[in-house]
Order: C-alpha cells, then structure tokens, then sequence
C-alpha cells in the first residue's frame, strides 16, 4: 500500500461524499507537473458583509450555519476539484467520461460558491429600494410592487424544494428579468446577477420549518438595495460596452 498524504485523503473522501469514484490518479507525473492557475484551489470564504445578529426574521444561528457549512463547504469542495483536476489533466489514460464527471463537480460547486457570496452580498440591508435600479425594474416592470410580487412567487415556487431567484440584467437582451433556478448550474446564459435569493431549504428551514413564503417576505425584509444598485450600474455599463 502506498503512503498518501493527508491532504490527499481528505480530497479522497470528499469526493467519495460527493458521490465520485475516483481511482488512485495520482502518479509522479502529474505531482511534478506545474498546476495551471485555473486548478490552483486556493479559493478562501468570504466573511460574512453583515452582522448576523442584526437581520430581521433570520436567526443568527441559522445565518452562521449557512455560511459555515453549505458556502464555506462549497468553497472547500472546489478547491478539491481544481486540484484534482489538475491531477486528472495530467493523466493522459484517463478517459474522458471520468474527467467529465469532475468537471460537472467543478460547474456544480462554483455556482454554489458564486451565487452565495451574491446572496450573502445582497443581504444586511433595510429593504427599502432605491437608487437607478428601482426607476429600471418600474420601467421594466410597470412598479416595484409588480416586480416584487413576481421575485416573491418565483421564490415561493422553489419552496421545499432547491435553487434560486436570480433577478438579473441580461447582458445579451438587455432586459431585467426575474430567472428562476432550479439549482447551482441553472442560470440564464449572460444574465449578470442583480439580487440573489437562496431557496434551499437550508436558507430557512431552521427558522420556519416548510414555510418557505415567511422565509421569502424576511429576506426582502433585509435586502441591501445598496448593492444591488452598485451592481446594476457595473451591469449596465457592461450591457452599454456590449451595444457599442
Ligand atoms: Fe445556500
């Protein structure tokens, strides 16, 4: 039995977790090779923008376990593809079928890291809209409340199941649009995210149980308008670069 760091253990039994059947990849060609920055897996957490003690009908508690176990997780397990990648990339008998199996992974876990640094992002706030982003959904939408409504149900069709409300500016259309997700690998193709709302049941089950609507009407409770404005202004300056 060869020795294995445990470094190398640990990858293997995350990636046993995730459902891989990864085999022994390993070899002294590939350790010596230099790993593409791409496959660097030195992704760190972000702290959280917001005091957890402060946000209106989600508990603290819950806010930490999010952040310490499904993001700070998915952020882990990415850094583990990448590396493992960059191992397989290196291997030139592996076939391409178990190499595609590690790519979805990579796919699944940076959306997972992505979407909650924006959904983190987006929250902290006192819910009260402003700025240009709130003249473009009126346009967009006929008024707010339209436009609210809307976010609101599409996050209620999630309920008790998984995904996200992507509420977007897409940089192909130019248009604002409320994107349903079903999942981390569901997004609109160009849209630039604007306000992400996490619908897994792991964003609110521990405050209100299956009552996913309560969970969704605190979180617009908390919503940091300000950063959805900064964001909207970068997107539509990349939408104005795309036109020109
Ligand atoms: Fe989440």
């Amino acid at each position: 039995m060869r020795d294995i760091s445990r470094r190398e253990a640990m990858e293997t039994m995350l990636l046993a977790g995730a459902g891989l059947t990864l085999t022994n990849l390993t070899n002294a060609e590939a350790q010596t090779a230099p790993v593409p920055k791409a496959f660097a897996g030195q992704h760190k957490p972000r702290p959280l923008p917001f005091d957890p003690t402060k946000l209106k009908g989600i508990s603290e508690k819950l806010i930490k376990s999010h952040w310490e176990n499904n993001y700070s997780g998915a952020v882990n397990a990415l850094n583990v593809v990448e590396r493992r990648l960059a191992t397989m990339l290196a291997d030139k008998d592996l076939p391409a079928y178990v190499y595609g199996d590690l790519k979805r992974e990579e796919l699944v876990r940076t959306g997972s890291v992505v979407l909650h640094e924006y959904y983190f992002a987006n929250l902290g706030g006192d819910g009260k809209p402003g700025g240009d982003v709130l003249n473009a959904i009126k346009q967009a939408f006929t008024s707010y409340d339209q436009w609210e409504a809307e976010f609101k149900r599409t996050g209620n069709a999630l309920g008790g199941g998984s995904g996200w409300v992507i509420f977007a500016l897409n940089l192909h259309t130019g248009e604002l649009h409320n994107y349903w997700s079903w999942d981390h690998m569901h997004n609109a193709p160009t849209g630039l995210s604007l306000l992400v709302l996490d619908m897994y049941e792991h964003a609110y089950h521990m405050d209100y149980g299956a009552a996913a609507a309560k969970y969704v009407d605190a979180f617009m409770q908390n919503v940091n308008w300000e950063e959805v404005n900064r964001r909207y202004m970068t997107a539509q300056r990349a939408v104005t670069a795309v036109k020109s």
